[in-house]
């Protein structure tokens, strides 16, 4: 018998055993590849048949052909039950509707510096900058704040090394921008700030600030009155109220602390005012002329303002967050909500 109708009765017996046993469209395309394709076998054996005797060929070219067509239409049939079979086995309903992704959104606070920023912005303030890694100089001794203060405590705040901390307000900006900038100057100065504080529902180790400064000629306190209603205005709305209270900072003379009246309970008292109805954001006062001293600006041409308001505080009370710490623990389940 001809060898090549050998080897296409090997040929037979493989490839139907093989065509029994796949299960995946790859292995199919595989499958037709090796067998039916152009450079398959059964095309490998048609084209040998020149080198067989002439009158054995139109035999062996018929078996080769028989066995194209036999093992096409098998490899249809399997190919079809393969497909009519999966849909009803697969845990997969095409119909479904797609899953739709969680789009990543700006952190809370990052989102309030933005408004800040803004809002600012718009009132002829520029952003300044400064390291959160500072020297007690920009921290303390040119804000006017001396050995024996109390921030000074090695309780209280963050040393690196002799003189060098982490920067526990955002104050030091100013001592900086007035440093490299002459009067006027009009900047904010947002950015974390550090303090040894045990966490609580108001406290955190790093926090953030945001610092303003207004140094110009004639600057006076009500000017600080007037930009912080229309700042407070802008970001909540008309109803909120602005009020001052007399307090102390070593930098400013005279020194006040502002509150804004509590969004979350409209003034009646909650646990987020301490029932109160005020909400503490910032200090403020016009600047002591010991700073400007400090930074070699004549304290009889010039005053000026400064303000550190708290920026966890008025993203709480702008999202109704009852604890500093929901900010700061990355829970989705909050930060998805807000
Ligand atoms: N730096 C102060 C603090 O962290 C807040 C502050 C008070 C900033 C008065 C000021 C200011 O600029 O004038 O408590």
């Amino acid at each position: 018998m001809s060898t090549l109708l050998t080897r296409l009765d090997e040929l037979r017996d493989k490839a139907f055993g093989e065509l029994k046993n796949l299960t995946s469209a790859t292995d199919l395309e595989a499958f037709r590849v090796k067998y039916l394709g152009r450079k398959g076998a059964i095309t490998g054996v048609l084209r040998e048949l020149g080198s067989i005797e002439p009158e054995q060929r139109a035999n062996v070219g018929a078996e080769a052909n028989k066995l194209k067509n036999e093992l096409t239409s098998a490899f249809e049939k399997h190919q079809e039950s393969l497909k009519s079979k999966s849909i009803p086995d697969s845990k997969v309903d095409l119909t479904l509707p797609g899953r739709s992704r969680f789009l990543g959104k700006k952190h809370p606070i990052s989102r309030t510096i933005d408004d800040i920023i803004d809002i600012f912005y718009s009132l002829g303030f520029s952003v300044a900058e400064g390291p959160d890694v500072e020297t007690e100089w920009y921290n303390f001794d040119a804000l006017n704040t001396p050995d024996d203060h109390p921030a000074r405590d090695l309780a209280d705040t963050f040393y690196i090394k002799d003189n060098i901390l982490l920067r526990t307000h955002t104050s030091p900006v100013q001592i900086r921008t007035m440093e490299n900038n002459k009067p006027p100057v009009r900047i904010i100065a947002p950015g974390r700030c550090y303090r040894k504080d045990t966490p609580d529902a108001s406290h955190a180790p790093n926090f953030f600030q945001t610092e303003g400064l207004y140094v110009d000629k004639d600057v006076t306190f009500s000017d600080l009155k007037g930009v912080i209603n229309i700042f407070a205005r802008r970001l909540f709305g008309p109803e909120i109220k602005v009020r001052f209270r007399p307090h102390f900072f070593p930098f400013t003379e005279p020194s006040a602390e502002y509150d804004f009246s509590c969004l979350i309970c409209k003034g009646d008292g909650c646990r987020a005012c301490k029932h109160t109805g005020w909400v503490e954001i910032s200090g403020a006062g016009m600047v002591d002329p010991a700073v400007f001293e400090a930074v070699g600006y004549d304290p009889e041409k010039y005053t000026g303002y400064a303000f550190g308001m708290g920026v966890d505080r008025i993203t709480m009370l702008r999202y109704g967050i009852a604890d500093i710490r929901y900010l700061y623990d990355n829970d989705l389940r909050v930060l998805r909500g807000i």
